[in-house]
């Protein structure tokens, strides 16, 4: 008898060592593949990308102490478009804000030149309802306490920053706000876009200007909102997710309409002409749909500004004597 329970001693004490030892080192093993598999490259590129130094913020700059924090742009580019139109609104209007500007395309792109962020799991295809969302989960996660406002733009608008800041700042931005030129569809579209009667959307060409406060609350419900889309029409989908979860329908508003601009001859907009009353009156010019135009825009709008300061100030020395 004490024979045999020593052999099962043996025995069990032989069992529950590897029974331990098989069950530590996959432990083990599992741990470190979570935590210490070192990343692809290309995946780490990303990764380390810090959002801060990216887009030119110091990290003790505020709201309060600088005033290049009043908006952020986030403009929805796509691979296809980085070199060009891309590169030509970072080297115009991308310059002049009263703020900071990133561009947002899909997982594979780089540009090296650009403050770009390439957004996990999103590709480059239509409609971009993804990465409208994921951008503003981002713009919430990195930089959601760092700006006033927040912008989504397409990257065939142009922006005049000094019109848009002497806009933003007669806004209150504590408030949830969702500006830009409101949609509502009529009859049988409104049922085909599945709105109910107190919501309304912004349409995404022109732009759309939206709080801290709208984006604090709509940003952490992105993912469901994507879970519950009702159509392809990716700035009908951001209306509903904002009145949804913010409260607010798009600020309707004439003046929306003049000053967000949408042209809608197509590819021939804004390629004749610039002096009107349109233009000047407009914060935002949209399409712009050749990049080589918003070169062309912009240096009209650096003359004509400094044709304008000169003979303000003109004015004043008439005025004054
Ligand atoms: C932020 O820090 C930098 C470097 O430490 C300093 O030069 C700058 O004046 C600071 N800016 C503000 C607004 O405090
Ligand atoms: C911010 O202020 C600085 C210093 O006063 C000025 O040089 C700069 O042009 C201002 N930037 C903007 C975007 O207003
Ligand atoms: C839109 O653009 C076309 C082509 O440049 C121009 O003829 C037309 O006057 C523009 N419309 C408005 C309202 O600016």
């Amino acid at each position: 008898m004490p024979r045999r329970s020593r052999w099962m001693h043996l025995v069990t004490g032989l069992v529950a060592g590897v029974t331990l030892g098989v069950f530590l080192k996959l432990c083990l093993r599992s741990g470190s593949r979570t935590t210490m598999e070192p990343c692809p490259e290309a995946a780490r590129s990303i990764s380390d990308l810090d959002p801060l130094n990216l887009v030119g913020l110091a990290p003790n700059e505020t709201v309060q102490n600088s005033n290049r924090t009043l908006v952020f742009v986030g403009v929805m580019t796509a691979e296809q478009y980085l070199t060009s139109r891309a590169k030509a609104v970072y080297e115009t209007w991308g310059q002049e804000l009263p703020g900071r500007i990133a561009f947002f395309s899909s997982e594979v792109s780089r540009a090296p030149d650009l403050p770009l962020i390439p957004l996990k799991n999103v590709d480059d295809s239509y409609p971009p309802q993804k990465k409208s969302f994921l951008m503003l989960l981002y713009m919430y996660e990195k930089y959601g306490d760092k700006f006033e406002w927040f912008m989504r733009a397409d990257d065939d608008v142009y922006v005049r920053g000094d019109k848009l800041e002497e806009f933003l700042r007669s806004v209150d931005s504590r408030k949830p706000q969702f500006i830009g030129q409101a949609g509502r569809g009529t009859g049988a579209e409104r049922d085909a876009l599945a709105l109910d009667y107190n919501e309304n959307f912004c349409m995404g060409g022109p732009g759309v200007l939206i709080s801290q406060e709208t984006l604090r609350r709509v940003a952490p419900h992105v993912k469901y909102c994507l879970k519950h889309l009702y159509t392809t029409h990716e700035d009908v989908e951001l209306g509903r997710c904002v009145a949804k979860f913010a409260g607010v329908s798009c600020t309707w508003s004439y003046d929306m309409q003049t000053i967000l601009h949408h042209n809608g001859s197509g590819e021939l907009a804004y390629t004749s002409r610039l002096k009107t009353r349109e233009v000047h009156r407009a914060i935002t010019l949209h399409p712009v749909k050749d990049h080589r135009q918003m070169y062309r825009i912009h240096t009209y709008f650096k003359v004509s500004l400094h044709q304008s300061r000169w003979s303000n100030g003109i004015c004043e020395i008439v005025g004054s004597s």
